[in-house]
């Protein structure tokens, strides 16, 4: 059982944020205010090529700001992504940082903001506040409503040496202001949308079981459950729907507000080290790891898991059983073997997700073999 105390010290840590439709429109507004005169701004291809990116420049533009496109950005960013980002940042003379785009181009504007200020390799950073020196002034727009890095203090960063994935957690990390603007939602692909709202239920059902959790996160977390529970299967059937797209977004800034504080679990430990490894969509590792991670530690926070069974309704018997229907509901009926993940490869993938600073905070301290039967159900 968790043993913890709402007296327990607690420290809450969120950016400035607006939420709206428009919000993007006043990036150039906040990149005046916050002094910046040479922008990076990091994007990806694909955001690129749906407008959002040019969207953001015209607004720094029209504020009579100067930027440099940085958009450079694979999913699950790249440790040299990052230093490549950093050295446009240094050569452009740059003084801010907006980040328009997913996890991906957010978590990497994050990485470049630490790495030009203390002039060293992304690597350097890897695990809980490592950061010595404040990043500069950075913007978050998202255009997902799932990875909160737009709210969050955590970057995460492929090292490719390692084939895996870094976490890097630092109040640092926290965006100075994040625009949460429903409309650049609404080009995302399907598959995306599913895969970025089980990452938001994923965040939420982790910081609310996690032994780090509080009041002031479990308000936030169990929001973000109700939230995604309706709004996700209701935003894929109609993907214009404004109302419906931002209520995924507010269902993500909830989640994120409560795992930036509260910290994740086995789920993101063990995601991450599948990401790391395979390259696959990080809302999918988790989506397809969730149901099982919730069944190996049902014991250890059975009160907050009923909690979060009864949320997601579905009618079943266990809360991971409601999960598993949620997910299945949505389309995602795959199993880690029909995405490519080998048998043989469990005890590696078992002990860097063992490592990942996401483990410590799951509500049961599992052993490396307990972590390799988990993968193995999920396969
Ligand atoms: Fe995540």
């Amino acid at each position: 059982m968790i043993q913890r105390s709402q007296l327990d010290l607690r420290k809450f840590v969120a950016p400035e944020f607006i939420c709206g439709h428009g919000a993007l429109h006043l990036a150039g507004r906040y990149a005046r205010n916050f002094g910046m005169k040479q922008v990076l701004l990091v994007t990806d291809p694909g955001v690129r090529a749906a407008g959002w990116a040019g969207a953001v420049g015209e607004s720094l533009t029209e504020a009579g700001v100067s930027f440099t496109v940085f958009d450079a950005i694979s999913a699950n960013p790249r440790s040299r992504q990052v230093m490549a980002g950093t050295e446009a940042y240094l050569a452009g003379e740059c003084n801010g940082i907006v980040a328009v785009g997913g996890g991906s181009p957010m978590d990497c504007a994050k990485g470049i903001g630490i790495a030009s200020s203390s002039m060293r390799d992304i690597l350097t950073f890897e695990g809980v506040d490592r950061v010595p020196v404040p990043a500069p002034p950075l913007i978050c727009i998202p255009t997902t409503a799932g990875s909160s890095a737009d709210v969050s203090q955590f970057a995460i960063i492929t090292d490719e040496g390692r084939k895996r994935k870094i976490a890097i957690v630092s109040k640092t990390l926290v965006p100075d202001i994040s625009l949460l603007d429903p409309e650049p939602l609404t080009t995302m692909p399907r598959e995306l949308t599913v895969d970025t709202g089980m990452d938001t239920l994923s965040h939420a059902i982790e910081a609310y079981v996690s032994n780090a959790s509080s009041p002031m996160t479990d308000v936030h977390a169990l929001e973000a459950i109700r939230l995604i529970a309706s709004a996700l299967p209701a935003a894929m059937a109609e993907p214009d729907d404004l109302n419906l797209r931002f209520s995924t977004l507010l269902a993500s800034l909830h989640a994120g507000l409560a795992f930036s504080n509260a910290s994740l679990g086995a789920v993101h430990a063990m995601a991450h080290s599948l990401g790391g490894a395979y390259d696959l969509a990080h809302g999918r590792c988790n989506a397809l790891l969730l149901e099982h991670v919730m069944a190996a530690n049902y014991d250890a926070a059975s009160g907050r898991y009923d909690r979060i069974g009864e949320i997601l309704g579905q009618g079943r018997e266990t809360p991971a059983e409601g999960a598993a229907a949620f997910r299945r509901s949505l389309g995602i009926t795959e199993t880690l073997a029909e995405v490519g993940v080998r048998e043989d490869a469990i005890p590696a993938l078992a002990a860097a997700a063992y490592d990942d600073p996401c483990m410590v905070t799951n509500p049961r301290s599992l052993a490396c073999e307990e972590v390799e039967r988990i993968y193995e159900y999920a396969l």
